[in-house]
């Protein structure tokens, strides 16, 4: 198992982003990346990072991120945002598909890459997966997160939807038909073999919103440093973490 460091320590250097329960647990992750690598200025690949949540606090912190997505409208946001905060010298917007990285990014350049919230929407999220893996170099790592399987059944039956719920449960990619919006979502074994297919080697799994979307947004209000931590404290604790709403593999390119 392995334990996240608290709120506080997870910010770190990071001054930027905001800790939320959607970005706490990843925050922590990379923050020991991070820390491993400090005082060097790292070569990021984000794919699919969308208007730069993840992508503007690393380049204030001194990274050099190239953000790849195919939304023009996502980049021109992700522009903007990196403009306002003084850092878009440090923030190459790319429109282009997480698949064919090859032409965009140098293979074997990337210290960090990251994917978040894109493998479940993907035509081919082998083929993505395969394109992460050249563009890392040897050592470089990997931060995905992806759709929770059993979060999302629960969450349907647990709203009255029960068709749904057990269709999700019947399928075996968990997509509940034409007007899912997600293609597929995964559990730690399957998310794990993707990565580990691709040529990666899983260092860590955790669930990120096990509590968030369970809970009234009251209590969420009410004392939400508590509720971070709360989340931190499961991320990586089964039954809890397998549970949450998106799990997240932090992986390495053996060297
Ligand atoms: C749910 S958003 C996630 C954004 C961001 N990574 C995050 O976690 O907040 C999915 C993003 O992936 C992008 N996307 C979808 N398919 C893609 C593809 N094949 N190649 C690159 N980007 C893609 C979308 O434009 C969108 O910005």
């Amino acid at each position: 198992m392995t334990s996240l460091v608290g709120v506080e320590q997870t910010r770190g250097a990071l001054t930027g982003p905001q800790l939320t329960p959607r970005t706490a647990v990843v925050w922590s992750v990379l923050r020991r990346e991070l820390d491993r690598r400090a005082g060097e200025s790292l070569t990021v690949l984000d794919v699919g990072g969308g208007t730069g949540g993840f992508a503007v606090p690393l380049a204030d912190a001194g990274h050099r991120v190239t953000v790849v997505d195919a939304s023009p409208d996502a980049l021109a946001a992700l522009t903007r945002r990196a403009a306002e905060a003084g850092v878009a010298g440090r923030v190459r917007a790319v429109q282009g598909d997480g698949d064919a990285l090859a032409g965009l990014v140098e293979p074997g350049s990337v210290d960090l890459v990251l994917c978040h919230a894109v493998l479940e929407v993907v035509d081919d999220p082998t083929a993505v997966v395969g394109a992460l893996v050249d563009a890392l170099r040897p050592g470089g790592a990997a931060s995905v997160l992806v759709a929770g399987r059993a979060a999302a059944v629960l969450s349907r039956a647990m709203n009255g939807h029960l068709d749904v719920a057990a269709a999700l449960l019947a399928d075996p990619d968990t997509h509940a038909g034409p007007r899912d919006t997600l293609r597929r979502r995964y559990d730690a074994a399957s998310a794990g073999a993707l990565l580990a297919g691709g040529g990666l080697t899983v260092e860590s799994v955790h669930g990120v919103r096990v509590f968030a979307d369970l809970i009234p947004a009251v209590a969420v209000d009410g004392d939400p440093t508590t509720l971070l931590e709360l989340e931190l404290a499961a991320a990586a604790r089964p039954p809890y973490r397998d549970l949450a709403a998106q799990l997240h593999l932090f992986a390495r390119r053996p060297a």
